[in-house]
């Protein structure tokens, strides 16, 4: 018996990544007796040069016949690509908002972890990482003002937040099991002291806390979370919030670990579906030249080995390689102190395989 795994590597380094990370994972494939199918999709830019939408039909049927998609990267560059559009719809970013819609992934895990052998690249002082940081962050991530009521007009232009009880009660429950599984801390980020879609978020989450007794919950606004996340990361496990707040929190917390190109994340549905990408994006004035990291990518198939495809023996492996060939001083550009010697992207992945 196999397994089916949609790939979607989408613009920017997205190819480069996840080729790499194919061939990982058809190493740890051998190595734990089982083969792994790819069905390629389109998705983001390149689907719109060569369909015209971000999310072809054809993308969404792969995914959802497999049993896990893999992810590269959507976009072109900050501040001007061809495929800016004033129309939202018609954005690379359309398609990534699309697929999470669509396969209703609505728990979006993103894990903020500093390992040892890259304490020096936090930009925080030494005093403040201590030992390392280690925070989860779960992002609801098919609600809330992303997907809620849109409309622009010559005038004026609104969104609109909004979450129900069976949408905060899901997200609640994931931010809970995790924290049974870590440090038994859920820390609710809301805007509670000024929107009642907030009221509601914290009543709710309040209501589900009461099934894990084990777990303290504490409640934070979003600005003084953001604030504290600087100031003292450590108070953190995990962080569970909209999706707004969370897109915002969720880089905070990967930049503080001063290295978003190890940083991997898993958007999960209800039962084993899952889509799995690098939190980094596209950066396209790298791509195609074997320069990106492709750790990213690869610690976020661990998760996919993890969560969707019941493997927890091969997602060990791959995350004991990536450990490894970091002690071992294996570094891609991203990642390299000044002067350091740097692999780039393919060797990296020759590396990793090594260790497996
Ligand atoms: C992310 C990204 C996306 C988001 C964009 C590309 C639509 O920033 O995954 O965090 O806002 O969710
Ligand atoms: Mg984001």
């Amino acid at each position: 018996m196999g397994y089916s795994i949609a790939v979607l590597k989408g613009d920017g380094i997205g190819p480069d990544v996840v080729d790499c990370t194919i061939g990982v994972l058809n190493k740890v494939a051998a190595e734990h007796g089982t083969v792994f199918e790819y069905n390629e999709g389109l998705i983001g830019g390149i689907a719109i040069d060569e369909t015209g939408v971000p999310l072809p039909g054809d993308t969404i049927e792969i995914c959802k016949k497999s049993d896990a998609v893999l992810l590269g990267a959507v976009g072109g560059a900050v501040g001007g690509s061809r495929w800016d559009n004033p129309d939202g719809s018609l954005r690379p970013e359309a398609g990534l908002l699309g697929i999470r819609k669509e396969l209703g992934l609505f728990a979006n895990l993103r894990p903020a972890v500093i390992y040892p052998a890259l304490k020096d690249a936090s930009p925080l002082r030494s005093g403040i990482v201590g030992d390392g940081i280690d925070i989860l962050v779960v992002r609801e991530l098919t609600g809330g003002i992303y997907f809620g009521e849109k409309f622009t007009c010559d005038d004026y232009a609104y969104d609109t937040m909004k979450y129900s009880a069976m949408e905060v009660e899901r997200i609640a429950r994931v931010a809970f099991e995790a924290a049974m599984k870590r440090n038994k801390k859920v820390t609710s980020v809301d805007k509670a002291n000024v929107l009642d879609v907030s009221r509601f978020w914290r009543k709710i989450i309040i209501d589900v806390s009461r099934e894990y007794p084990e777990v303290e919950l504490l409640h934070m606004y979003v600005d003084n979370a953001a604030m504290q996340l600087i100031k003292d990361p450590h108070q953190f496990d995990v962080i569970v919030t909209g999706n707004m707040f969370g897109d915002i929190l969720s880089d905070e917390a990967a930049m503080i670990t001063g290295s978003i190109g190890m940083l991997a994340s898993a958007s999960l549905a209800e039962g084993t579906m899952g889509l799995f990408e690098p939190v980094h994006g596209s950066a396209p004035d790298i791509a195609g030249k074997d320069i990106a990291n492709p750790i990213a990518t690869i610690l976020s198939s661990a998760m996919m080995l993890r969560y969707s495809l019941g493997m927890p023996a091969a997602a060990d492996d791959i995350e004991k390689a990536v450990a490894r060939v970091l002690e071992e001083g294996y570094r891609t550009a991203d990642i390299a102190k000044k002067g350091e010697r740097t692999v780039g992207t393919v060797q990296m992945g020759e590396a990793i395989k090594k260790f497996l």
